[in-house]
This record gives structure tokens, sequence and C-alpha cells, in this order.
């Protein structure tokens, strides 16, 4: 079943675009930590976005995603009014929130929007949040505006010091640390949630991170998605993908996702040759070709 476009709002243009989609089921059963599997033309892979947010009166999920590869160029290219082919979900775990006292989410790049599913969850509970966000300059920074609607404070680093404290997410993230937050929450790039946990693993702090591997059905039976956490095998599409930070190996999983790049570049350079050409190759219909 399609899923229509309802709203599509370019955050960093040519680089991250948010969505809302209609997709009332979803959105009533979604829960922080959840993820969705999308598949945008029937050749197409399907791949994994997770959820930044759902308004299950208006029935609607919203996703932000970054431009890295072929599947998400596909999706970009898609506006308002068009649909996704398939959107598997809600997936994954729900993230075991619980009322426990203040609590310090970090994130960075993209991993602010799943970041925010989560702040949001910790929030609705009743715990204060403080959220620390950073990007590479003031113009790439996403959802302060949302985060500041249930976070008692957001902290801002840019490291070209455009706004905010000049440095990156652990600097801020070591400065907070001072008020005892009961929990760190974790999501963005592999080195930094590793940074971060290597920072609260001493000072004993529980640290909860969301791992991205590589994904391919997203219910368990590839195998494609498996991470090792406390030396055991897990699947984060159905065991994760939030982990206990301290426990991950951080090294296997940079290593994995590395593994693809080739074929990933390969895959995105005849996609940008294809456009080139005329066509968009994403084989809907409503594109017009
Ligand atoms: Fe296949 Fe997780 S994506 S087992």
């Amino acid at each position: 079943m399609p899923f229509p476009i309802l709203v599509k709002e370019s955050l960093i243009p040519g680089r991250t675009s948010k969505l809302v989609l209609a997709a009332p089921e979803i959105a009533k059963k979604a829960r922080p930590g959840n993820f969705v599997m999308l598949r945008i033309s029937k050749p197409g892979e399907r791949f994994p976005l997770t959820i930044a947010d759902t308004d299950p009166d208006a029935g609607t999920v919203t996703i932000i995603y970054l431009v890295v590869g072929k599947s998400t160029a596909l999706l970009e290219s898609l506006e308002a009014g068009m649909e996704i082919l398939d959107v598997a979900g809600p997936l994954g775990r729900d993230a075991p929130i619980e009322k426990i006292g203040p609590i310090t989410c970090v994130g960075g790049g993209t991993g602010i929007a799943a970041m925010h599913h989560l702040a949001k969850g910790y929030a609705k509970a009743g715990n204060p949040v403080t959220a620390v966000i950073g990007a590479q300059r003031a113009d790439l920074l996403l959802m302060e505006k949302e985060l500041l609607v249930f976070c008692e404070k957001v902290l801002i680093t840019t490291q070209d010091g455009s706004r905010g404290m000049k440095g990156i997410v652990t600097d801020a993230l070591i400065e907070e640390l001072k008020n005892n937050p009961k929990e760190v929450v974790a999501v963005g790039p592999v080195p930094m949630m590793e940074a971060v946990a290597a920072i609260t693993k001493p000072l004993g702090i529980k640290t909860i991170v969301s791992l991205n591997p590589i994904m391919l059905d997203g219910v368990g039976m590839c195998g494609a998605c498996r991470v090792t956490v406390g030396g055991k095998v897990r699947f984060a599409c159905v065991e994760g993908p939030e982990f206990d930070g301290h426990l991950v190996d951080f090294p296997e999983l940079k290593k994995r996702l590395a593994a693809y790049k080739p074929d990933e570049k390969l895959s995105m350079d005849l996609f940008t040759e294809a456009q080139k050409a005329g066509k968009c190759g994403c084989g809907q219909a409503s594109h017009g070709h």
C-alpha cells in the first residue's frame, strides 16, 4: 500500500530533508526507539529510517534523512503529493523508558532526529531532559526548536563556533555531566556514540546508544544487522536498535558499516549518470518518465 507524502521540508538543502507521511496505523503503534523500512521503487532496496516523530491523532509519521546513497537520493527526488511505495513498521524494540530522573540526550548530525523521538519519550515519562546537539556549523543544526518544546535545556555545539559552544558534543556533555544525570542517551555517527560511551563508562553513568547497522529485512531473518554487545551476537532490528553503550563492540560495527562502501559508491555513480541522462531510475509513473 503506497504512503502519501503530506509535507516535504528541506532542512539542509540537497543534504537533509524532513517528510511527513500519512501512515495512521504506524503512527498509532510507534514508540520511541522504533524505525521503519522504506522501499521507493519495486526493484529498489529496502532501507531503515528511524522515526523522528509521530502524531497519532493526525495519523502521521515524520522521518528525517541524510542523502548518503542511491536510495536516499531517490527518496530526496520525491515531493509532497507523491507516494512512497512501501513503509513497513513500526519495527524494532520499544526503548526501555522509565521515570528515573534527569536524562541527558546527545545527538549528532541526522542522529538528532532519532534522538528527538527518544528524548520526547523520556520527557513524557516525567524525566527532566537536557539535549546536547552539535553540527559543523550553525546552519547544519537540526531540531533545536522541536527539542525546546519539552527539554529543560538545549545545549548547542558547533565546530566553527558559529552557534553555542565551539567544539563537539562531547565537550558540552563533559560540562553537563557535572549535573549528575541518571542516564545518557546518544544517537549519531558511530565515533560520536563510541566517544560518549567512553566518557560515561568510568563515571558509571548508564548510557544507551541507538545503533545503525546495515539492515536488509528488518525482522530478524537475514542476520545483516548483527552487532556484538557484551560479547554476544545481537540483531539490532529485533533486539535493538538501542543497546547499552558500555557493552557495544564499536570497532566491529565500524568495520561492518564500511564493508559495502565500494558497492554503495558504484550504485550512487550509476544513479547519478542515469539522472544526467534524464532518467531518475525510480520507476514511479508519477515522476512522469
Ligand atoms: Fe535482517 Fe536484522 S535486518 S536480521
